[in-house]
């Protein structure tokens, strides 16, 4: 077994098994978008990998950018406020804003985000998310294209971390409790 593997309970979704499902995302996407161009927001940096596999597979006019955000989630008490690390360079007027995310959890990130969006006056706002972990929701949000909903599990690969490792895991894989315990 190979270094990052062994740190694993199981495979959850194959590198095969993400790639249909992009593909049936993006041809949702392509349907839904007819005769409009997206503006496609990667949220950095969990979401690099789908991004960059997402939108190679949407056959619309497209244009991209960039953003990252930190949330106050773990060390202080959460707030439940988003701080932008990292802005779009995007002018957001009249343009249909497609946030692509990693995983959706609390549901804070997004909340706040897609509030912010929508006042720097969007067409449109929604939102893309791979995965989706609905029991751990704390905001009343829901992704408009879900690639995969999933239980309380702690996951890594393609794009997702634990402490900045496993994002480039080929496929989507639970991982062992002992690595994030010790
Ligand atoms: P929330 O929805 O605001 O709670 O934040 C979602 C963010 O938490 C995601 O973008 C991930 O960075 C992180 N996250 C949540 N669950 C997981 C997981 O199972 N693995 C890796 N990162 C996760
Ligand atoms: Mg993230």
């Amino acid at each position: 077994m190979n270094n990052l593997a062994k740190d694993l309970d199981r495979v959850l979704f194959t590198e095969e098994e993400i790639a249909a499902r992009v593909r049936e995302l993006a041809g949702q996407i392509t349907r839904d978008y007819a005769g409009k161009e997206v503006l496609a927001v990667c949220l950095l940096r969990g979401s690099a990998v789908f991004f960059a596999d997402l939108v190679r597979k949407i056959d619309l006019p497209l244009i991209f950018d960039f953003m990252a955000l930190s949330s106050y989630g773990g060390q202080a008490k959460s707030s439940g406020s988003v701080v932008v690390k990292k802005d779009l360079d995007t002018d957001l007027t009249g343009r249909h804003v497609l946030i692509v995310e990693d995983i959706i959890d609390t549901g804070r990130t997004l909340t706040c985000l897609k509030q912010l969006l929508a006042h720097r006056g969007a067409a449109s706002v929604k939102i893309c998310a791979l995965l989706d972990k609905p029991s751990r929701r704390e905001t009343p949000i829901e992704g408009d294209y879900i690639g995969f909903t999933i239980p309380n599990h702690f996951v890594v690969g393609y794009g997702l971390d634990f402490d900045q490792r496993y994002r480039n895991l080929p496929y989507i894989g639970i991982l062992s409790p002992r690595i994030y315990q010790r």
